[in-house]
């Protein structure tokens, strides 16, 4: 099938390392994002909570358990608690220096390797969000982020207080191949006041409901791609950003487009 605005798209969408590299390092650890980094993407992308003590640390759940060997809400432990346990490995690999990592590392490392964040703001605690604001400012990390979320409070939260920071919505609707339902419109209509990117999910995203961000103005940057016929196919639709487990990929798949 070819896409009209195929005839036109000539540049690679950036690689966003969803949760760093999870196929091969324990997600969202420093680790996970420099074998990302290494291995072709642009961007890591990250999930945000709080520590106990104010610190904004990345992790996937609100709670430990899916992704440590601890228990419990991560707001109920302080960093230091948080760097003890031990984070899930993936089966066939072992890294043992992987560990709870702070955003404030993430930046570092993002600007040691000249690559950007995609900051998910997980959490619904609005603390979280002047956190977050006071980091980015103490880091001047301002051009070094996207930030994105569910949760279009905490994204109102951080616009009023970062202007100019570029905001995307996450949505976990389906395109429903060329049809942009009702939804979606929603969709489109919340994330254009953000000005900046749609963070949906990929299941049958089709040309019109590409054509209809396009006309808005609207980078896609779809998630999480992790078939591999599916991510070569999401360069054809124009995707700004591809999201997927498997950073490694994009080089073989940029070459063989
Ligand atoms: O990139 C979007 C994606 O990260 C949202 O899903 O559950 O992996 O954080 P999740
Ligand atoms: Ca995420």
């Amino acid at each position: 099938k070819v896409y009209s605005h195929t005839r036109t798209l000539i540049r690679k969408p950036l690689i966003i390392g969803h949760r760093g590299m999870p196929s091969v390092a324990p997600e969202n650890t420093i680790i996970s994002n420099e074998l990302a980094l290494d291995t072709g993407a642009d961007f890591i992308e990250n999930d945000i909570f709080l520590s106990k003590d104010g610190y904004l640390v990345i992790i996937h759940d609100s709670t430990v358990d899916s992704s440590t060997n601890g228990s419990g809400r991560v707001e109920e432990f302080t960093l230091e608690q948080l760097r003890q346990l031990q984070v899930n490995q993936v089966p066939g690999t072992y890294y043992p220096e992987a560990r709870i990592a702070t955003l404030e590392e993430q930046i570092d490392l993002a600007r040691k390797r000249r690559a950007m964040i995609y900051a998910e703001i997980k959490t619904d605690n609005p603390a979280a969000v002047d956190a977050f604001v006071k980091l980015v400012k103490k880091k001047r990390a301002e051009d070094l982020i996207n930030v994105m979320s569910f949760n279009t409070s905490q994204l109102d939260r951080l616009a009023e207080q970062l202007p100019d920071m570029p905001l995307g919505l996450l949505t976990s609707g389906y395109a429903n191949e060329n049809n942009v339902n009702r939804g979606l419109r929603d969709a489109l209509r919340t994330v254009q006041t953000y000005n900046s990117t749609l963070n949906i999910s990929y299941g049958g995203l089709g040309e019109k409901f590409m054509e209809a961000a396009h006309h808005r103005g609207l980078l896609i940057s779809p998630w999480t791609y992790n078939n591999l016929s599916d991510y070569k196919g999401v360069f054809l639709q124009g995707a700004y950003g591809i999201t997927t487990d498997y950073a490694y990929w994009s080089k073989d798949w940029v070459y063989s487009v």
